[in-house]
């Protein structure tokens, strides 16, 4: 072999090495990237030994609080699904009540974990957030003051009417495109909403089918339309940050496994006897 041969291979073992060594480093850096976003994620998670659940518990039978033993709980069965993908992560179920409006907020700023609240996967939200498999599906109608039952035999007779929503939920889409020239007053919480209904403040409540029978059967002067409203996203699914995909493949496996076991099912039926036996 010449001198320049040799040195020819040496260069070009040098530039492997460098090369591999670049590569390698960047390799590195991008794992630590990863890992650095993924804080407040499943890592964190399972460190802090707790996931912390943010819901609205005002929408029975998905969540809704109930004295059990003289004490205050947040029950339902949203909170069941959040206590198997807690459990099936190892870690305890913390949950944050607030007003639907502001979970997304809450969630963005890592405030919570992860979101159930019969929150519907719609486009607007899917720009802020990743959502589960859709876990449970229902429909939209609306509740009335049974005093007002001959006043509607369809939806038309809700012309002009004032519609009560819950603030920040697609209800309120609901409203405007399948009622003509409705009036809309948004409010915080579903409970609240009832309560205008019954004192005739409002006209109607719109709701999930689900939970405006939940509220019937819990108060006698309220009556549920047979009026079914459409709902391009329909269904409920968990809300986690965008990026967290390791979160929501644990979570989607819960589910998956949920569904297969028909729990979700027997969770809503156990929802709803609680609910009607308090
Ligand atoms: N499904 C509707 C939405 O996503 C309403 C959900 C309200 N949930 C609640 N827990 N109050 O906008």
């Amino acid at each position: 072999m010449t001198k320049k041969t040799k040195n020819i291979i040496i260069l070009g073992l040098i530039m492997i090495l460098t090369a591999t060594i670049f590569t390698g480093c960047g390799q590195k850096n991008m794992d630590n990237v990863k890992a650095e976003e993924n804080q407040g994620t499943l890592e964190k998670i399972k460190a802090s030994g707790k996931i912390i659940l943010g819901t609205s518990a005002d929408y029975p039978p998905y969540e809704f609080h109930m004295e059990v033993n003289g004490k205050d709980k947040i029950v339902g069965f949203d909170i069941a699904i959040a206590e198997e993908i807690a459990k099936d992560l190892g870690v305890e179920l913390e949950i944050k009540d607030m007003e639907f409006g502001g979970l997304l907020a809450d969630l963005k700023t890592n405030k919570v974990d992860f979101v159930l609240a019969g929150m519907t996967p719609d486009a607007e939200r899917m720009l802020e957030v990743d959502f589960s498999t859709i876990y449970y599906n229902a429909e939209h109608t609306l509740i009335i003051n049974k005093k007002d039952i001959d006043k509607y035999a369809g939806v038309n007779d809700f012309k002009g009417k004032l519609i009560g929503v819950q603030r920040g939920a697609i209800q309120e889409d609901i409203a405007k495109e399948q009622i003509e020239t409705p009036q809309i007053k948004a409010l915080g919480k579903v409970t609240n909403l009832m309560l205008e209904l019954k004192t005739g403040k409002v006209d109607a409540v719109l709701v999930e089918e689900p939970v405006g029978a939940a509220y019937v059967r819990k108060n006698d002067e309220l009556y549920m339309t047979n009026i079914v409203f459409k709902d391009e996203d329909g269904g409920s699914a968990v809300a986690v940050n965008k990026g967290n995909e390791e979160l929501l493949e644990a979570i989607n496996k819960t589910i998956e496994r949920l569904i297969n076991e028909n729990k979700i099912d027997q969770f809503v039926i156990e929802a709803n006897d609680m609910m009607d036996n308090e």
